[in-house]
């Protein structure tokens, strides 16, 4: 064994203590810390690789080269996309993740743990049990294996293999449709061969991003027996709007359509009473895309991936018959339903997480997001140069200087995320430029918000003339 290696593994304790107070210096500080640091002030460093420096060394060096632009993303003035922090928990099992090194999919444990904490899960989201579920890495993941799963799914209705005999080119264009797909959804389309200009946008119903449902079954009407796939949101980026379950369910008894629901960060109104309406009707999806590393606080890169199908889902993804990766029988074999075959253990900081806190926990967490969104979404709307562009249904206010303020609004956020105090990101809504706070993190409170409404009115005031 080379010599480095041997000490590094003589001083584990040491060097597990020298992470503990790492990772300690960065969390402790997270309330007063720049929720985003740019990198183009740092030095030029070469890294000499010919010969090992030890564990304790590289950390050193990690800690003076790279700690000090480490951002508070984790913290709870980091507003930007939709983010989450990691709870104490989430954490704890996340850190066991990595020491136990586990390949899931292939160890019976974490086989029979990922069963068992998906169960869990679908019973926080009201999921009925003929969803099979699975962890991915994100999203993104999660909406491309749903959406590939539904492209098998078309296939099939059509008396096509597309995972034996690839993409079916005599029957036409696969049709996707939706109103307000989240990009990861064109990128998804993309990947499977699909095409990102074969989705139709649905119109909106007046003043929002969910589907008009009289118009998609106009759309779906031109063709009634013709499969086709429609991409639903429970929580769009731009307002955290909501399609109407109730109607797309509905709407399935008439016409021949796999509904997919991206409920990346939106599935969460599921846990909490005064939210859980937006999500009525969402167990009529074949299938259900929910991100663990937004709205449950775990660290990246975790979601899950819901499916009535898991059959088909398994004709994508079977890894062939390989006898040496043969589960035990006993446990379900999950790589044979996602991408990847060699898994990190991704349900153990989803498990500790919800063991912690519960239910109960959850919905604090959620209720309060939401209503802090809604109480700051409140005051901007007061605000005699401010412009709230959406109703604030869950955790997301976006909003505008208003046209008449002489403000222009990408130089108000420019000024608001100068501050370094928050972290704020831009869109384009109804064609206008605009500004997005999303509230996803378990520490936000009532403080870190009255603090985000003064940098904002202040920063107005500021700016206008
Ligand atoms: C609605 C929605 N869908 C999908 C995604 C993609 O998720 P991820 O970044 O975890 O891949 C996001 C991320 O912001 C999202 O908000």
């Amino acid at each position: 064994m080379d010599t480095l290696l041997k000490k590094d593994l003589e001083q584990i304790d040491e060097i597990l203590e020298g992470a503990k107070a790492t990772s300690l210096s960065y969390l402790d500080h997270l309330n007063e810390a720049v929720p985003n640091i740019g990198v183009s002030n740092m030095s030029k460093q070469t890294w000499n690789i010919k010969a090992g420096i030890g564990a304790k060394k590289a950390l050193d060096l990690f800690k003076s080269h790279y700690a000090p632009y480490i951002s508070a993303t984790a913290g709870p003035n980091f507003y930007g996309y939709v983010t989450g922090g990691s709870t104490p928990a989430a954490l704890l099992g996340d850190w066991l993740t990595s020491a136990y090194d586990q390949v899931s999919s292939v160890t019976p444990i974490t086989a029979k743990h990922e069963s068992d904490t998906i169960a869990l899960y679908r019973e926080l989201f009201g999921l009925p049990t003929d969803f099979f579920g699975s962890f991915v890495t994100g999203g993104t993941t999660s909406n491309m294996v749903n959406l590939a799963g539904a492209r098998q799914w078309v296939y099939q209705q059509l008396g096509w293999d597309g995972s034996k005999n690839g993409l079916d080119t005599s029957s036409g264009t696969l049709k996707v449709f939706a109103a307000t797909p989240h990009s990861s959804t064109y990128k998804s389309l993309s990947i499977l061969g699909i095409g990102r200009d074969n989705l139709e946008l649905v119109q909106r119903l007046p003043n929002r991003e969910a589907i008009d449902v009289s118009d998609l079954e106009k759309r779906l009407s031109v063709n009634p027996e013709k499969p086709s796939i429609v991409v639903a949101s429970a929580g769009t980026v731009n307002t955290g709007d909501f399609d109407d379950f109730l109607a797309l369910g509905k709407l399935k008894e008439k016409y021949n359509f796999w509904l997919h629901i991206d409920g990346a960060f939106g599935g969460f109104a599921s846990v909490a009473d005064d939210y859980k309406y937006l999500v009525s009707g969402w167990e009529s999806a074949d299938s259900i895309a929910i991100d663990a590393h937004k709205w449950l606080n775990v660290p990246y890169d975790a979601a899950f991936q819901f499916t009535k199908h898991p059959g088909l889902q398994r004709q994508v993804f079977q890894n062939g018959n390989v006898p040496y990766l043969e589960g035990d029988g006993a446990t379900q074999d999950f790589m044979n339903y996602v991408p990847e075959n060699s898994r990190r253990w991704r349900s153990l900081p989803a498990w500790f997480t919800l063991l912690a806190y519960g239910k109960e926990g959850y919905a604090e967490i959620v209720g309060r997001n939401c209503h802090l969104a809604s109480e700051l979404g409140h005051r901007i709307k007061d605000h005699e140069q401010l412009d709230l562009l959406g109703e604030v249904r869950l955790n997301i206010v976006c909003f505008a200087a208003k046209i008449d303020s002489g403000i222009d609004t990408k130089v108000l956020l420019e000024h608001i995320n100068a501050t370094n105090k928050v972290f704020l990101t831009p869109t384009v809504y109804k064609d206008r430029f605009a500004i997005r706070v999303a509230v996803s993190n378990w520490r936000t409170g009532q403080k870190e918000i009255d603090n985000l409404y003064q940098i904002i009115a202040s920063v107005t005031q500021s700016l206008s003339k």
